[in-house]
């Protein structure tokens, strides 16, 4: 291996806290054909990864170790794969990579879009896992409109903050839960009402809503089909919704489903973006040096956006 050959990247080499992320010199990822090679600009630190570092998955998704984490890029292209069109070294671009906490990492062109003017690396790095996710639930799932009411439970997180976003410029009247701290930042971001979820009960005080966006799962999908309108839709991004449970009350329910392409939705999401329609917001950016940091801040489940690890200027 030469210098030229290696990069830093911050990974693990067994399941455990975020103590086991460690940052080490490896060798650099070749792109295969379809894919490019991107010098990475920021990472975006998702509950996935720290999910996937800490073995909860391990049974349905094993990771090979060791493993360098990582989903979110933005960054600039390297090289690229043989067969690639449409993307040419030195663009910038921003998307869904694999092993993203690193120096450089490759990515399929199919999950990754060119980033408009205007739009900085820093804003685009949270757009593939929160804000595609947020434009299935929103968009192709939800397919909210205009005077609609969509509920977005956990409207201060990184896909919940997007979501909110998405469903203001749509148009509909957006309600969302989050804790006091977060109130007026989600309230800022279009939302007309804001339910604190730490001394309300959001089934005593929504109802008659059209679409509910579930981010956060468990205890607060359970409670969140009594605010839905007969004909309403449930959508969630945590887990699978209860057939038999919506069947029941007269109201739909659906998992957000990832398409394997992307970059459509990517392109749309810089648009906004570009335009000042959608401001991704950014909790905080670590070094690569403070993954383990950045991943442990995540891990609280509590914020605002989205965090960032900063690879390069
Ligand atoms: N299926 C998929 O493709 C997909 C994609 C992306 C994410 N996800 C999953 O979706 C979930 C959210 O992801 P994320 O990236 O948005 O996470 P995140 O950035 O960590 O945000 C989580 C948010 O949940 C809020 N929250 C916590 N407890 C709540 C409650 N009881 N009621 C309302 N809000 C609550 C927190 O707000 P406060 O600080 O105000 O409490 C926090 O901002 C994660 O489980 C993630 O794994 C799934």
């Amino acid at each position: 291996m030469t210098n030229e050959t290696l990069m830093r990247a911050a990974r693990f080499h067994d399941y455990g806290p975020p103590s086991v992320l460690v940052v080490e010199s490896v060798q650099r990822p070749d792109p295969e054909a379809g894919e490019v090679l991107v010098r990475v600009h920021f990472a975006g630190v998702n509950p996935i990864d720290w999910k996937l570092r800490a073995g909860y998955l391990k049974q349905f998704m094993p990771v090979p170790l060791p493993a360098i984490p990582g989903l979110d890029v933005s960054g600039t292209v390297e090289a690229v794969g043989e067969g690639v069109s449409g993307f040419a070294v030195g663009d910038r671009v921003f998307g869904r990579g694999a092993s993203t906490y690193a120096e450089f990492a490759v990515a399929p062109i199919t999950t990754i879009a060119h980033m408009p003017d205007g739009v900085s690396f820093e804003q685009a790095a949270p757009l593939h896992v929160g804000g595609v996710t947020a434009w299935l639930g929103v968009v192709d799932s939800g397919h909210v409109e205009a005077g609609q009411r969509l509920l977005v439970q956990g409207g201060a997180g990184g896909v919940g903050s997007i979501a909110v976003q998405l469903g203001h410029w749509k148009g509909a009247d957006v309600i969302a839960t989050a804790s006091t701290a977060n109130v007026d930042f989600v309230r800022s971001l279009g939302a007309g009402e804001v339910i604190d979820y730490t001394s309300v009960n959001v089934e005593d005080a929504v109802h008659d809503v059209d679409v509910v966006f579930d981010t956060v799962g468990g205890e607060v999908t359970a409670h969140s089909w009594s605010v839905l309108k007969p004909g309403g839709i449930l959508v969630t991004c945590v887990g699978v919704p209860d057939a038999e449970t919506a069947a029941a009350r007269g109201v739909r329910a659906e998992a957000t489903r990832r398409p394997t392409e992307t970059r459509s939705i990517l392109e749309e999401l810089g648009k906004l973006v570009a335009s000042g329609d959608l401001k991704p917001e950014i909790q905080q950016v670590f070094s690569l040096d403070d993954a383990a940091l950045a991943q442990a801040a995540s891990e609280t489940g509590h914020g605002r956006g989205r965090i960032l690890l900063k690879v390069a200027e």
